[in-house]
């Protein structure tokens, strides 16, 4: 099976089909913007997601198109990867991925089995549901998330840490399988099992992350109150294998697009289901804390208001240009609220678009 479709072809999207195609399959990629398609066609987008415009200009197998029922023609298996924002209360918004199940609905039955393999964050069970919809169509729904860092999305694509295939039906996972063992080149471990279970983990394991990070700054706040070095408590702390020093360090909260989101929608899935998750909720607590005492420390160590702050970036981190619920972003503004003078210094053009009209320094 060569050919694959890849529904939504966004910054997480493209990259998926970009990795794809290098692995000798003939991409079809689906979106919904003419003008972004032809971007693609053309090899004239611009990214600052590392390599991207690279592979764009090398691809050799990948068309973009904006017609569905070709994309679902082109292959029997459908990659789903359009947004899932988060809702104000918490959970995901999953009227884009319903949309498109009701396009696909309007296709009719298809004539072979079709896999649709959903790589969108999703809240737990909702896989399930949308099987339900698809079932007289022929259709199997897997579930399949990626677990990547902007700024090294087609990097963690081709090498990840580990691959979570929640398979609809025994065919489709093992077609998923080999699929991965194909386009990743560090041969890494598969985990099968249920969608259910698979949305779950992809959760879990960032709320996982978000409890590090809030842990060791919260070890650093406990440090630095002290007199202590918070850095040599938290190497040491890294270096029991038990614990590991990835996410061990202390520094800026948590933030970014997915690390605060799937934290609190394990909680909101955990309540339904009548758990009080704690452990996310302080969590996320735990990250706001921090930042108040950051914002304490610096006002104690710099009580001239006079002197300009200067920041070399107020993204979720360096490498990336997105604010999503960046800690950087909330420690700036709250220091100019505070009568500082704040300066940022990152000329990147979507960061500077983004930032326009918050600062009033230079
Ligand atoms: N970007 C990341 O770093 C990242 C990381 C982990 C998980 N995810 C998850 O991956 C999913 C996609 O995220 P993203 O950041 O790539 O989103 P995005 O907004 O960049 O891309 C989504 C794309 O889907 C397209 N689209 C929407 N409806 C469509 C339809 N009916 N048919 C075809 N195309 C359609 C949009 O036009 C857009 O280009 C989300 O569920 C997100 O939570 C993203």
């Amino acid at each position: 099976m060569n050919n694959i479709s890849v529904i939504g072809i966004g910054k997480l999207g493209l990259c998926f089909a970009l990795t794809l195609g290098r692995a000798e399959y003939n991409i079809v990629g689906v979106d919904i913007s003419e003008e972004y398609v032809n971007l693609i066609n053309n090899k004239t987008l611009k990214s600052s997601e590392e390599n991207v415009e690279n592979y764009l200009k090398n691809s050799k197998n990948f068309i973009a198109i904006t017609d569905l029922s070709k994309a679902v023609q082109h292959s029997n298996i459908l990659f789903v990867v359009v947004a899932t924002p988060s809702l104000p209360n918490g959970r995901y918004d999953h009227t884009q991925v319903d949309s498109l199940v009701s396009k696909l609905i309007l296709l009719g039955k298809q004539e072979q089995t079709k896999h649709l393999v959903v790589c969108c964050t999703t809240m737990p069970e909702y896989c399930d549901s949308i099987q339900l919809r698809l079932n007289e169509y022929n259709y199997v729904v897997s579930y399949n998330p990626e677990f990547i860092a902007q700024g090294t999305i087609l990097k963690n694509q081709e090498k990840p840490d580990m691959v979570l295939i929640g398979e609809g039906n025994e065919e489709a996972g093992t077609l998923l399988e080999n699929i991965y063992l194909k386009h990743t080149t560090n041969n890494p471990l598969i985990h099968r099992m249920t969608r259910t279970e698979a949305e779950l983990c992809k959760i879990s394991l960032n709320c996982f992350l978000t409890t590090k990070i809030a842990y060791a700054n919260m070890i650093g706040d406990i440090a630095l109150r002290t007199n202590c070095n918070p850095d040599r408590i938290l190497s040491a702390i890294g270096s029991d294998s038990r614990i590991g020093k990835k996410y061990i360090g202390y520094g800026f909260g948590f933030g970014g697009p997915c690390f605060p989101r799937d934290n609190r929608a394990l909680a909101i899935f955990a309540n339904d289901k009548g758990i009080n998750a704690l452990i996310s909720k302080a969590s996320d607590q735990s990250n706001d804390i921090h930042l108040n005492y950051q914002i304490e420390q610096f006002v104690k160590q710099n009580p001239n208001k006079d002197i300009p702050v200067e920041f070399d970036y107020v993204t979720y981190k360096k490498e990336s240009v997105l604010l999503t619920e960046s800690q950087q972003l909330k420690f700036a503004l709250q220091l100019q609220n505070l009568g500082y003078e704040v300066i940022i210094k990152d000329t990147r053009e979507e960061v500077t678009q983004q930032i326009k009209g918050m600062f009033h320094g230079k």
